[in-house]
């Protein structure tokens, strides 16, 4: 396979192939910093209608949430069920009294779900055409019908696809997601810095969420955790609009199979009194939270009795530099990982990929996947089992550049 980037024309062939070219307007930059959206989506034009389709995101075996935007405000709901008449519907949480309404960012949650069961679903939201004293609805629109399986925290294996560091290269997403050809995996994590600094919605939408569903359609859920780049641009403020998860949290734990997961928001990587930040972010104090909140799910039985115990956060804390974020992350957490027998740790931000084995510095590997340039991106594809953990890094020419086993 070529270590080429993939042609752009070819990119939006693909799209438009799948039907996704009208998601995502008709230029969509390439490989640039994005600082305008003049030429992204045009995002508040036409006719009612959605920005993108459903992407799903999940967290627990029992709750999906189903997100997507529309480009003007309406009241949406989910209609879904075991078959295809969908006979259940899910409306938006309240609030203080409202149900969520007038607003384009739609993210309603499907409770009560039965592990490894697929559903059926489609998305409907409502137009409010006004809203003076009242809202006043307009025309209702519908998605097709999509089917999702439940997450299964009995499943006997898991398989995941893990990507970092695209850095606001839309093309990156679907090229990388290619190479794992025909293998059947359950869900795609992003591993931060998927964006270089956070400008507006249209840029989320037409270098993420979109090149997301081109690979996974509606059908796969993904998860995210921000990079330190995720902390900058404005629009970095907005995030939790879009990826938000049920606690209302950017770090998580969940278990899916064999494995459990615990994800950590490292956050920026100089001093939080650095000239650069003038003054407005405090993430020692959010990662010494996280670390209090971490060794609370690590103490657990559920973390304790896995059969593996798997971190994801995007600053490695070895085989990097010696930032602030970085000795600070080293500090906190890799205590909790001597102490609490993590299996694995899975990193990018360094840009330059390594499987690195347990040494005198770490009891255990620590993985971190390249990017975001030609023949440094990475596809890392990890599967467990009751017999091993297997972890295969892909570069972008499809080459297996390292691989670990981790048995239980
Ligand atoms: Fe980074």
């Amino acid at each position: 396979m070529s270590n080429q980037k993939p042609p752009r024309r070819s990119f939006l062939k693909k799209l438009s192939n799948l039907g996704l070219a009208g998601f995502l307007g008709t230029t969509l930059p390439a490989f640039s910093q994005v600082k305008s959206s003049q030429s992204l989506t045009n995002h508040t034009d036409g006719d009612y209608h959605f920005l993108t389709q459903p992407y799903l995101q999940c967290f627990s075996p029992n709750e999906i949430i189903i997100r997507w935007i529309t480009n003007k405000p309406g009241k949406s709901w989910v209609a879904f069920g075991e078959d295809k008449n969908l006979n259940n519907i899910a409306t938006p949480q309240t609030k203080l009294g409202f149900v969520e309404a007038d607003n384009t960012v739609n993210s309603i949650i499907l409770k009560n779900l039965k592990p490894g069961k697929t559903y059926y679903y489609k998305v409907c939201s409502k137009e409010i055409s006004s809203f003076s004293s009242y809202p006043k609805y307009g025309i209702t629109i519908e998605s097709q019908v999509f089917s999702f399986t439940a997450p299964d925290e009995h499943a006997k294996e898991v398989s995941m696809l893990i990507l970092n560091d695209t850095h606001d290269r839309p093309e990156s997403i679907p090229h990388l997601i290619t190479l794992n050809k025909n293998k059947p995996f359950d869900f795609t994590f992003f591993n931060g810095d998927i964006f270089t600094f956070v400008h507006n919605e249209p840029q989320i939408i037409d270098h993420f969420i979109n090149p997301v569903l081109q690979s996974l359609g509606s059908t796969k859920p993904f998860m995210f955790v921000r990079g330190n780049h995720e902390t900058r641009g404005r629009y970095a403020r907005q995030f939790d609009r879009y990826f938000l998860t049920q606690n209302n949290r950017f770090y998580f734990t969940f278990n899916w199979g064999p494995v459990q997961f615990i994800v950590l928001d490292t956050g920026e990587d100089k001093a939080d009194t650095h000239n650069e930040y003038a003054g407005v972010i405090d993430f020692d104090d959010y990662r010494i939270e996280q670390a209090t909140w971490a060794e609370s799910v690590m103490k657990t039985k559920a973390f304790k009795k896995a059969r593996y115990r798997v971190v994801l956060m995007h600053i490695p804390h070895f085989n990097s530099d010696e930032k602030h974020g970085t000795t600070h992350v080293r500090k906190l957490f890799h205590p909790l990982f001597e102490k609490y027998k993590v299996d694995i740790v899975l990193s990018g931000h360094t840009h330059k990929y390594g499987i690195h084995p347990p040494d005198e510095q770490h009891s255990y590997p620590l993985i971190i996947g390249g990017g975001p340039e030609d023949g440094k991106r990475t596809l890392i594809q990890l599967h467990a089992d009751a017999n091993e953990l297997k972890v295969n890094m892909l570069r972008d020419d499809g080459v297996e550049v390292g691989n670990y086993i981790v048995k239980p």
